[in-house]
Order: structure tokens, then C-alpha cells, then sequence
């Protein structure tokens, strides 16, 4: 099987893709798939890197290694795969399926999918919909109230007011919410790039000013007191939910450099919360999961607060962290789904889906 495994891309999180990817290329079967890795460079030029190894992908070195072939991967359903443009010559490759390693905007938020939508390949993950709606925090708001699960309060400040007038909508947001501190988040942002907690009106003018040169919408949250908690889900229209894992910062909160630099950052499976609670998250990440529309996989978060154990989701990831350390594959690797195995189920979900 031809299996293309696309990394890098435009996003702010082009590195960590990178690691993801590195993981992947390290625990495909190689006995199954003929991989094809093609890099896209931060400034969005694709290549298909044939002598890229996990490592060199790992430490952005790819970049800079000679033989790599500028590709096109053609909306086109005949070419069904990449033009490579080798010495002036263009080439094809049919590819059987490809799995889309990309974080953020260009890659988990619906437009990738929408390209392989149109070339006809069947692809691991959500589809257009799903990540388009998964990627931007505002709209999964909305869906998830309307699935009846519980999440923090929010107001939605758009850039557009704040421009006009920002005081008027420092106010607005912190009267709408009642107290301090507050979260500020850009709508389509990950890795917690743009996220700031607020413990009084000029931090949170401050965290809009920030937010703003980001995105064009960003929410203002209630602060949630409570574990933060992360549940794997896995499967198209039957979808399983893993056990729950907890992450403890090493920071005040989950920010960049503790999801990615601190070491000091740590992984609790199973959470440190109660079987009680771990089944009402993992019953409520498949709830999100449907509501969202949600195929072949996701990582769904909730916080359950210190003081009465409820349990408040977060956000949902459609092509979560991948990297051996990374929760979604360490949760199924305690559920007895090794990484391997876990590369093979997405890879058939893709197909299943595409073929169904
Ligand atoms: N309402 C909130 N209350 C408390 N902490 C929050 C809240 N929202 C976000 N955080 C903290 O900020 C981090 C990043 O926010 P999140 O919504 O997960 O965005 P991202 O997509 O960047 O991961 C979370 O992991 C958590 O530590
Ligand atoms: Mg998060």
C-alpha cells in the first residue's frame, strides 16, 4: 500500500507535526505500506523527501537534505496522488491512502481534508466539517452546548468590536463572566500559542491585545479550577474511548513550553480522579466526538474541578500530538493497542470510511 505521511506545514505548531511525523515513520510496518513522507516547508512548499528518516524529520534537518522533489499533490481524481517534478520532468505516484500529520491551521482544520476530498484519497482522521469545526473553539462551543454537555462560560470577543472600541469590550467580557481570572484564547490556535489567563481588567486587555494579532475571534472563559484530563477516542461510526489520562503541568497552566519543553511536565494514566469520573468523561468524549461529527480519531479534553468532581470539557483535537510521549497513543497503548497497531487501525478507518 502507498501510504503518504505529510508533515510540517504553515501552522505555528510546524515543529511539532515534525515530531509527531518522526514517530509515525518510526512505527509504520514497513512490511505493510511503501511510505512516501512529504515535508511542507513552514512557507508551504511541498517536497516528497524520499531519503527523510524519522530522525532527520525529528530534527528538522529534512529540510536541508539534497534529492528532496518538489511535489503537487493535484485536486485532479485521475492523478489520485503526487506530481513530482524531477529534473524538469513531471511524474506520478498513485498513492492508497494518506495520513495528514499536520497540527493547526493548513492541516487540521478542514482544508488538507478538502484537497483530498476532491483528489478521491482516502485520508486517516475527520473530515472537512469535523475539523473545520473542531479547530475553531468558538463553533465547537456552540455545537457542544447544543449536545447538552457541560463546558466553561464564555464570551466571544471579535476583532472587528475590539478594534472600534477595546475598553468597551474588556468590559463587556468581564462583566459577562463575573470574575476573575479568565482565560483568552484565539479561536484557531493550538499549543496553547495566544492562550493567557487574566487575573484583572488589564491583563485581560492586555491578553486581548495578544490574542488579536493572531485571530480574528477569541474567547474569554471562565477559569476552571480541576485536573486537566484527556480521553482517546478511536472509529468512525462505532467509536471507543480509552481510559482517561491526566496531564500536571509543570507551569500555572498547560502552556507551550510546559506541553513541549519542561520537562517537569507530567502524564498520569489513569487519571488521578474517580472511576465515577472517568466513565462520565470517556461517556462524554464520545458525546463531543458524535456532536462534532468526528471520524477515525480524536483526543477529547476536560478539566473536573477540585471542588465538587464536575466534569467540564475543554476542547477536542483532530489530529492529536503523536510523538511517543504524547497522550493519545499512550492512552491506547494502556488499553493494550500498541503503536503499531494503532497505525494499522487508523489506516483501515481511513479506508473503511473512503470505501464504505
Ligand atoms: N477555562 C480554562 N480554565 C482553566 N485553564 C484553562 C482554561 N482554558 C484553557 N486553560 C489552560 O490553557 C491550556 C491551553 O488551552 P486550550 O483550550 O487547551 O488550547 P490549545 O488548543 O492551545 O491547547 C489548557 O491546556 C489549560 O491548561
Ligand atoms: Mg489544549
Amino acid at each position: 500500500m502507498k501510504l503518504a505521511v505529510i508533515f510540517g506545514g504553515v501552522s505555528s505548531e510546524h515543529d511539532i507535526s515534525c515530531l509527531s511525523a518522526a514517530s509515525i515513520l518510526r512505527n509504520l510496518d514497513r512490511e505493510k505500506y511503501e511510505v512516501y513522507p512529504v515535508g511542507i516547508t513552514q512557507d508551504g512548499r511541498w517536497y516528497y523527501c524520499p531519503d527523510c528518516t524519522a530522525d532527520t524529520v525529528e530534527n528538522g534537518e529534512w529540510e536541508r537534505l539534497n534529492g528532496k522533489i518538489p511535489a503537487l499533490l493535484p485536486p485532479d481524481r485521475s492523478v489520485h496522488g503526487l506530481v513530482l517534478l524531477r529534473d524538469g520532468k513531471t511524474e506520478t505516484v498513485r498513492l492508497d491512502c494518506v495520513f495528514p500529520v499536520l497540527h493547526g491551521v493548513g492541516g487540521e482544520d478542514g482544508t488538507m481534508q478538502g484537497l483530498l476530498e476532491l483528489a478521491g484519497i482516502p485520508y486517516v482522521g475527520c473530515g472537512v466539517a469535523a475539523s473545520a469545526n473542531s479547530m475553531d473553539k468558538s463553533i465547537t462551543k456552540v455545537l457542544v452546548d447544543a449536545a447538552g454537555v457541560r463546558q466553561a462560560k464564555y464570551y466571544l470577543a471579535l476583532r472587528y468590536d475590539f478594534e472600534r472600541n477595546a475598553e468597551g469590550v474588556v468590559r463587556t467580557a468581564a462583566d459577562r463572566l463575573g470574575s476573575f481570572p479568565v482565560f483568552v484564547k484565539p479561536c484557531s490556535q493550538g499549543s496553547s500559542v495566544g492562550v493567557a489567563k487574566a487575573n484583572d481588567m488589564l491583563e485581560l486587555a492586555a491578553g486581548l491585545t495578544e490574542a488579536f494579532k493572531l485571530d480574528d475571534k477569541v474567547l474569554v472563559e471562565e477559569f476552571i479550577d480541576g485536573h486537566e484530563v484527556e480521553c482517546a477516542v478511536l472509529g468512525n461510526h462505532s467509536p471507543i474511548a480509552s481510559t482517561v489520562g491526566e496531564i500536571a503541568p509543570a507551569q500555572e497552566f498547560y502552556t507551550f513550553d510546559a506541553k513541549y519543553k519542561d520537562e517537569a511536565s507530567q502524564l498520569y494514566i489513569p487519571a488521578h480522579i474517580t472511576p465515577q469520573q472517568i466513565e462520565t468523561v470517556r461517556q462524554n468524549a464520545l458525546r463531543v466526538y458524535a456532536a462534532l461529527g468526528c471520524r477515525g480519531l480524536s483526543r477529547v479534553d476536560f478539566f473536573v474541578t477540585h471542588a465538587d468532581g464536575e466534569v467540564v470539557f475543554n476542547e477536542l483535537n483532530s489530529i492529536p500530538g503523536f510523538t511517543s510521549i504524547s497522550m493519545y497513543p499512550k492512552l491506547f497503548a494502556h488499553e493494550g493497542i500498541d503503536y503499531p497497531a494503532l497505525l494499522d487501525r487508523l489506516i483501515s478507518l481511513a479506508l473503511e470510511e473512503h470505501h464504505g
